[in-house]
């Protein structure tokens, strides 16, 4: 084999560690989650209000389905420091979905269901936005996440 192949082939397996090595990091001390496909939930069509787990304090989670041309439901309201696990499925055609602000990017699938955790440490409105071309109104599919300072908005 040629020297410079070699070397080649040592930084590129060199490089592939790195970037293991930062995905385990940021999945370990960051905190960082990767978006994943659940197989144990089943594909549901109607959205939900984010439920508060009762085992922790700032724990919700929220069920939203995507269709043509909206987010059901369309604005998930959760008090600041929140932890929200997020089930995203899809009425009809493939959507995307992804959260202003965070790392939370979706792909809202129809008979599937995809999952990602995200924590809200600041207040504000984070807009949701369909990032998978969807059809005609396409660009006017957006939702929100409104996170709030206090938890009386809460029910
Ligand atoms: Cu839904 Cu684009």
């Amino acid at each position: 084999m040629d020297r410079i192949e070699k070397g080649v082939m040592a930084t590129s397996i060199a490089l592939l560690l790195v970037f293991f090595g930062a995905i385990v990091v940021a999945a370990t001390s960051y905190g960082v989650d990767v978006p994943t496909c659940v197989t144990d939930r089943k594909p549901f069509v109607e959205g939900q209000a984010p439920l508060k787990m009762s085992d922790q304090p700032l724990r919700y989670e929220v069920h939203t389905v995507a269709r043509m041309w909206m987010f059901d439901p369309p604005e998930i309201t959760v008090p600041r420091g929140a932890e929200v696990d997020l089930y995203l499925s899809s009425a009809d055609v493939v959507h995307g979905f992804y959260v202003e602000g965070t790392n939370v990017n979706l792909m809202a699938v129809p008979g599937a269901v995809t999952y990602q955790r995200v924590k809200f440490n600041r207040e504000g409105t984070y807009r949701i936005l369909c990032h998978e071309y969807c059809g005609t109104a396409h660009h006017l599919m957006a939702g929100s996440i409104v996170v709030s300072s206090s938890m009386q908005e809460q029910q």
